[in-house]
């Protein structure tokens, strides 16, 4: 869907309006008053959302503007975790929930602002005691368990730069990402649940460390439960250690580091147009204004609410809506380990009911799953808790959004889309819930505080285009780790100092922007960005393969789905053996979301004359469609025969 325009013709046909409901609107956190607040001042406006922050020392100036580097703050020092946790308890506030967990076998644990705050002092001395110092990398490779949370604040707490890396990455990938920012320490734990399986992270994670130079220590989390007994985890003797045993040693006392506003905060790896993955900077004080003032905004924050994100936080949305916004706002957050399939379909409803969940915010292909499972799931729980929903990670499609209002939110919720990237750190495109009429399938208008608009190749403005950001925003990305040269190139060489965000874009007659999905050779699988090229290198990189071809191909519930056309080295023959370790081994390779849906073996890829592989038509060949004009092809012919084939494989 995401390349095929025509869809999104009907699409802005869509003329289902849903105003924000009335009481819901009464109550909001924030009226329709702050997009002119923001009109008229933005740098104002954006230091009055910095103010209710705690600020060590005040910033001398708001913002510094030199294409493309941006500093917001300047002069300001905060720390971050002390805005999570000192902030709240001063105010009185310790005793407030922080955390309530949930593991996938049933287990809980809850944790109060002062709880939450002792442990992520215990753990910040801990990493002092293994030499991490300010500035100091460390790799963070957990389950969805509280001390994933408490490790990133840990970091933030002394100044290091923390670099979560998802748990399903493969030890191959952890080692890349290891290496690229130079990691001192890598956190850690012995297993997590996954579907009633054990992911064995401190197995994956010992092979990366073969390949790990930099990495002096390992933090091992015993996750506990019978986990713990059934994962025979070896320790290095002098290299690893155990959580519990350097928390029971640690000191509680630990003063959060006073960090100037522009020092960086964390490293997130994000995949794009080349086989390696590119380290997102993030820095201090103008990423916790804005995811702040989002959280507040956009998800309506009220003091009774219970929030829950289902995202990971190896991405960026478990980053900035599991852990620093809603923290940064005491909010009540829920955190759940494990797959929305176990023990049942029901999962996340029997979560809500239980946890009396009033903010949810997923994904949409979760979403499309969640329809395909059918009605009679949720409609086992209470769901009365609920009062907003929002979705995050592709385009929703109007028939997902509309299931989504009238089943799960039961015809009352507001559903908040909201358009963002790793790059920009917070939401950038979305409707404000008691201000927005929304239409199902837009993210509708840039936050109060953000300039974005629709521009074509010269950077004129247009109805449907690229997508831009014409003015700096408190969290955007400051550069990629280690590599200016690619940051000012994938985001800066479009258009003179304006941000190219990688989608396409068109607008309709209210100027709501709807999102079109990914114009670079990154694809969207099941919400998680995947470079062709990256499941390329992976495919090369195995001795039978002499080249291939990575496209997207739609998916019902995965929006996108990853086919990889494959020529063979002479003299090996194809067979579904074959086929089968070669998805295995992209799995091995990158991890297995990246795994080939559809594995094509084929003598010859279509080329232009100048041997360019031709993406276009190979797309048309894995959707099945009418192959589009084939004239600049070196050998027509290519094309016929591996139609033929793709048939004939289809049945
Ligand atoms: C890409 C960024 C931001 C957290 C999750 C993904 C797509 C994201 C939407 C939305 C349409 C969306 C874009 C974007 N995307 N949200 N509401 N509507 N598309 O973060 O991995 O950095 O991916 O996700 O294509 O560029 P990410």
């Amino acid at each position: 869907m995401s390349r095929d325009t025509g869809a999104f013709d009907d699409l802005l046909q869509e003329d289902r309006r849903f105003p924000p409901p009335a009481d819901f609107a009464a109550t909001a956190v924030v009226d329709a008053s702050i997009y002119r607040r923001a009109g008229d001042d933005r740098e104002r406006y954006w230091a009055e959302w910095a103010e209710q922050l705690e600020w060590f020392e005040p910033w001398r100036r708001v913002l510094e503007w030199n294409p493309p580097y941006a500093k917001w703050f300047l002069g300001g020092k905060l720390n971050v975790s002390y805005n999570c946790l000192d902030r709240h308890l001063a105010a009185g506030r310790g005793e407030r929930t922080a955390l309530l967990w949930e593991g996938e076998p049933g287990d809980t644990k809850r944790y109060s602002y002062a709880e939450l705050h002792r442990e992520v002092c215990l753990f910040a001395n801990a990493l002092r005691g293994l030499g991490v110092q300010k500035g100091d990398r460390v790799t963070i490779y957990l389950p969805m368990i509280p001390e994933a949370a408490i490790a990133m604040l840990a970091c933030t707490r002394i100044g290091a730069i923390h670099s979560v890396v998802f748990g399903g990455f493969s030890p191959e990938s952890l080692a890349d990402r290891n290496n690229d920012a130079e990691s001192k320490v890598l956190v850690t734990a012995d297993g997590g649940w996954r579907r009633g399986t054990i992911v064995p992270l401190k197995e994956n994670a010992d092979e990366a460390l073969d390949a790990s130079p930099t990495v002096e220590s390992v933090v091992v989390v015993a996750r506990g439960g019978d986990l713990s007994e059934q994962t025979g985890v070896t320790m290095v003797a002098g290299r690893d250690h155990w959580y519990h045993d350097l928390v029971a040693e640690a000191d509680p006392e630990c003063p959060a580091e006073e960090m100037d506003a522009e020092d960086t905060l964390f490293i997130l790896y994000t995949s794009g147009t080349t086989g390696k993955p590119k380290g997102v900077v993030h820095t201090t004080g103008g990423y916790l204004t804005q995811v702040y003032a989002t959280t507040q905004a956009v998800f309506d924050l009220h003091d009774e609410d219970v929030y829950w994100c289902t995202a990971d936080v190896g991405w960026i949305t478990g980053h900035s809506y599991i852990v620093y916004g809603p923290l940064a706002n005491c909010a009540q957050v829920v955190m759940y380990e494990g797959a929305p399939d176990h023990p049942d379909r029901g999962r996340f409803w029997d979560l809500c009911e239980r946890y009396a969940v009033t903010i949810f915010y997923t994904a949409p292909t979760a979403i499309r799953a969640f329809m395909r499972w059918g009605d009679e799931w949720p409609a086992k729980y209470d769901l009365s808790s609920l009062r907003l929903l929002g979705t995050v990670g592709e385009p929703i499609n109007p028939e997902a959004w509309m299931w989504y209002h009238h089943v799960i939110g039961g015809g009352r919720c507001p559903i908040v889309d909201t358009w963002w990237q790793t790059e920009t750190g917070g939401i950038m495109i979305t409707p404000l819930p008691g201000v927005t009429e929304t239409k199902p399938g837009t993210a509708t208008r840039p936050f109060p505080g953000i300039e974005a608009t629709i521009l074509d190749d010269e950077g004129d403005e247009t109805q449907a285009g690229y997508l831009a950001i014409t003015e700096p925003w408190p969290s955007m990305l400051r550069t990629v780790w280690g590599d200016d040269e690619r940051f000012k190139n994938t985001y800066w060489s479009k258009w003179e100092n304006i941000y190219f965000a990688g989608d396409g874009a068109k607008r309709d007659g209210d100027d709501y922007f709807w999102i079109l999905g990914r114009v670079d050779d990154v694809l969207n699988v099941a919400g998680h960005r995947i470079g062709t090229s990256e499941v390329e290198s992976a495919l090369v990189d195995h001795p039978a393969v002499a080249e291939s071809a990575v496209v997207g191909k739609g998916h019902e519930i995965k929006g996108e789905s990853i086919a990889a056309f494959v020529t063979l080295k002479e003299g090996v023959d194809g067979s579904d053996a074959l086929v089968a370790e070669l998805r295995e081994h992209v799995g091995k390779k990158i991890g297995a979301i990246a795994k080939p849906e559809m594995v094509v073996l084929t003598a010859d890829l279509p080329k232009t004359r100048s041997g360019k592989i031709m993406r276009r038509l190979l797309r048309d060949i894995a959707e099945g469609r009418a192959v589009g004009d084939t004239t600049t092809l070196a050998d027509p012919a290519v094309v016929r025969r591996l139609q033929k084939q793709h048939e004939a494989e289809e049945g």
